[in-house]
Parts: C-alpha cells; sequence; structure tokens
C-alpha cells in the first residue's frame, strides 16, 4: 500500500480520462460561444460571506462549506458553486449589462461522498446578468438541452418550475410550513428538523412514507404574483416555440436559496443511481444586491462534469478522443534518428512517439503496435548506411524504402498534414 491515497470524495482523474474531460469543457465553450457567452475565471476561495448569501438554511453553507481562517486571520471557503463568485465579480467590477459569463471548473462540498456525488466535482456552467426577459430564461435552457445533445446524451428530462418572486416564496414557505405542521406526525424525525430549518426542502423527501404527505402539499402555483405567473407562462411559451420538452414539476426545489422565479432541474434517465441530477440553475434577481451590487437580475446554470460523464457512459456516448500517434519511429542504431526524426515529425504536425532505452527491435514494433500509430517509420543499421527509412503501414502490413532526408514530408503527406 503506498503511504497516501486521495481522501474520500476526491479522485485522480488518469489518462486517457482527462482528454475526454477536456473535451467535454470544449464542446460546452463551443456551445454558448456561439451565443455570446465569454469565459470568466473566479477565485476557488473567497470571503466566507460571499457563499453564506447561499442561504443560511441550506445544507451546502451549514455542513459542506470548506471554511478555514488563512494565515492573515481571514474567514474564507472554497467555492461550493461558481454563482456567488460571479455575482461578486459582477458587483466589484460592475460591467455593462447584459454580462453573458461562462466558466468551468472545480467545486467543493463537504457531502457524503457515493458513486456520481464527490467532495470535489467539476462544473460547467453559464450566467447572464442584467435582463429579467423571460426569453432570455428560455435561451439559457436551450443552451443546457443543446449541450446535451451535442454530447450525444439522449436520456435527458428538462423539469421545471416557478419559485415566484421573494413576496410569493415568503408567503409560500408559511403556508407549507403551516401544512406540514399540521401533519407532523406523518414526518419522520429528518423532515421534522429540515421542517424547523426549511420548510421548501421537506417537499424534497424521498422517504417512501413521507410520499403522501409531500403529495398533498399546497403548489407554489397558487401563490405566485401575477407578474411571476406571466413570466413563468412566457418561458413555457418560449421553450414550446423552440420545440424543447419539458415537465412542470411544482416539486422541484433546489439546494440553494437564491432562486426566484425560474428554476429548472435536468435530470438523467440513464443513470440508476440516487444522484440522477445532470444539471440545474434558475433566476436569482436578488443575489447581485445581496452581496452589494446594484439590483440586477440574473440567471444561469451548472452542469456536473463528472456525473454527465457518468450518464454518457450509461448511454455509450461521448467516447474518449483518441490519443493515437500518427507514426511511432522505431530505432535499433541507438536512439539518435528517432530522437530526431520525433523532433521533425511534430515540426511538421504529426504526433510522433518513439521507444526509449536502447531497446530490441522486436519491443519498439510491440510498442509501436500498442501506440496506434497509422504508420511505423523503421531505421536498422542496414537503413542507416543506405540512407533510407523503411516506412511500414501499420494498418495493412505494406512497406515501402525512402530517403530518410525526405522520409518525413513523405509520410506527413500520406497522413494529409502537409501538401505534397
Ligand atoms: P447545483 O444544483 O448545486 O447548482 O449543482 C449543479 C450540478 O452540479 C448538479 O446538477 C450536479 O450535476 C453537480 N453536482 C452538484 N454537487 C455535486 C457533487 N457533490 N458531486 C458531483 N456533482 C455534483 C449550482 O451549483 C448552481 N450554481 C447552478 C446555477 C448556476 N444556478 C444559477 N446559475
Amino acid at each position: 500500500m503506498p503511504s497516501f491515497q486521495t481522501t474520500p470524495g476526491t479522485r485522480d482523474i488518469l489518462p486517457p480520462d482527462a482528454a475526454r474531460w477536456r473535451s467535454f469543457v470544449e464542446e460546452f465553450d463551443a456551445v454558448v460561444s456561439l451565443a455570446g457567452f465569454q469565459h470568466i475565471v473566479v477565485p476557488m476561495f473567497e470571503d466566507l460571506g460571499v457563499f453564506q448569501r447561499l442561504g443560511d438554511a441550506t445544507d451546502v453553507v451549514t455542513k459542506e462549506m470548506y471554511d478555514f481562517v488563512d494565515k492573515g486571520g481571514r474567514h474564507v471557503a472554497l467555492r461550493p458553486e461558481q454563482t456567488a463568485g460571479v455575482c461578486r465579480s459582477f458587483a466589484q467590477h460592475r460591467p455593462l449589462p447584459p454580462w453573458k459569463v461562462w466558466y468551468s471548473g472545480p467545486n467543493f462540498r463537504y457531502e457524503r461522498a457515493q458513486h456520481g456525488r464527490y467532495r470535489q466535482f467539476d462544473q460547467v456552467g453559464v450566467e447572464a446578468l442584467g435582463s429579467d426577459d423571460p426569453l432570455l430564461d428560455v435561451e439559457v435552457i436551450a443552451l443546457a438541452v443543446d449541450f446535451f445533445r451535442n454530447l450525444g446524451l439522449r436520456n435527458v428530462v428538462l423539469n421545471i418550475n416557478s419559485l415566484g418572486d421573494s413576496g410569493d416564496r415568503a408567503r409560500y414557505v408559511e403556508a407549507l410550513s403551516q401544512y406540514f405542521q399540521g401533519r407532523i406526525s406523518e414526518l419522520s424525525p429528518e423532515s421534522v428538523a429540515t421542517l424547523e430549518r426549511n420548510p421548501l426542502r421537506v417537499l424534497d423527501s424521498k422517504r417512501e412514507s413521507e410520499q403522501a404527505v409531500v403529495a398533498q402539499a399546497p403548489s407554489i402555483s397558487g401563490f405566485l404574483s401575477d407578474e411571476a405567473a406571466s413570466h413563468f407562462t412566457q418561458v413555457k411559451q418560449g421553450l414550446d416555440a423552440l420545440g424543447i420538452a419539458y415537465v412542470v414539476n411544482e416539486r422541484l426545489v433546489r439546494g440553494l436559496d437564491y432562486y426566484c422565479r425560474t428554476t429548472f432541474e435536468f435530470q438523467s434517465t440513464a443513470l440508476e443511481s440516487a444522484q440522477t441530477a445532470v444539471g440545474g440553475g434558475g433566476r436569482y434577481d436578488g443575489l447581485v444586491e445581496d452581496l452589494g451590487g446594484p439590483a440586477t437580475p440574473g440567471i444561469g446554470f451548472a452542469i456536473g462534469l463528472d456525473r454527465t460523464l457518468l450518464a454518457c457512459d450509461a448511454e455509450q456516448v461521448f467516447p474518449h478522443p483518441s490519443t493515437k500517434a500518427d507514426v511511432f519511429v522505431i530505432d535499433t542504431t541507438g536512439g539518435m534518428q528517432a530522437l530526431q526524426l520525433c523532433q521533425q515529425f511534430r515540426t511538421a504536425g504529426c504526433a510522433s512517439e518513439r521507444a526509449y532505452g536502447g531497446r530490441a527491435m522486436k519491443a519498439q514494433m510491440k510498442a509501436a503496435d500498442k501506440s496506434g500509430a497509422t504508420y511505423a517509420v523503421i531505421i536498422g543499421t542496414d537503413e542507416l548506411s543506405q540512407g533510407v527509412a523503411t516506412v511500414k503501414s501499420m494498418v495493412d502490413g505494406q512497406q515501402e524504402e525512402i530517403l530518410l532526408d525526405a522520409v518525413v514530408q513523405h509520410v506527413a503527406a500520406q497522413l494529409g498534414k502537409v501538401n505534397s
């Protein structure tokens, strides 16, 4: 056993998985850039106060924060998500709205680690600040839909809900609280504790014994102001206009407290574990102001990279990008030829590999096979003395001798890398 292993809830992302992660982010960049979202990088840790705005009744803040006092005496926390950091950034720099940004990177939550739920996990996401246009909500949701489609996922269901404006939400929470208090004997001790802290979260209960009491609870739709109801209607009309399928789920409560009006979540039906949410988001029209900025509406979402890749595995889509070499140079004359040729191949744009340590022909040939290279370029003592190299197609086994000076250009042309 080595002395150290990754700590619970963290993982090494090894090759070739790490390359797949990078492609995932590149694919996301491609989708959201087409809609005018620009890349932003916010710090991985911030003043604890930034994240306390996520809600003092949420698990993310009360139980899962990685916070500590730094050597300068500042109370900071590793980011559990990136929306708060983006809004802090907006409040700090005051860019001209609408401000449309996207991000990627790790987040930290001290959760119970399990399959699909980690303590360090990656997200890609967007935030659009400065407009309360309901059709912006639609556009933002459509980006996530496009992205899942581009990955090849077919089994992702969009759930939407409206949490109304802050007044609506407060009235609803009050009604919900009264309702659950009236049926408290039907609730588990865990839900009774949740009720104290955040009645909305009781709706999230997955316990079989509580499904009836949850199902009969009042719905948020009865509490929406005319403005919030009309906003939600327009969001649904926009989704219909784009042909985006959705389920209105009035029990959809998100795990963070800053939401108002439109909220949504994407569930993968291909995942069997309890962790099926591959992404989620919504409006947070009060968050920038809460962080000391001007009153600024905002909407966004984040997609869990780790979990979405599990969904890709389940649907057998979005494979690893190819890491195959174009050329493998086999040199049995000491290695200097391979060193130089590999360098020249790379300059010509061909991915080239070689073996190290002066290994025998057979071992080098085996390494060439393993590399998946399209061509092997072989230089033995005979070839070297004649100033040639043997070029072997690893696809059909055909061989030809080419002048050493011309071999890079020849193979590059065969590979379509340069005009011959
Ligand atoms: P969230 O629902 O907390 O929202 O996270 C979004 C996604 O991140 C989840 O659907 C899930 O796929 C992934 N995720 C969350 N926690 C974990 C974990 N412990 N392990 C693996 N994956 C996880 C937010 O973070 C909001 N900032 C989204 C947002 C952006 N709302 C508005 N703008």
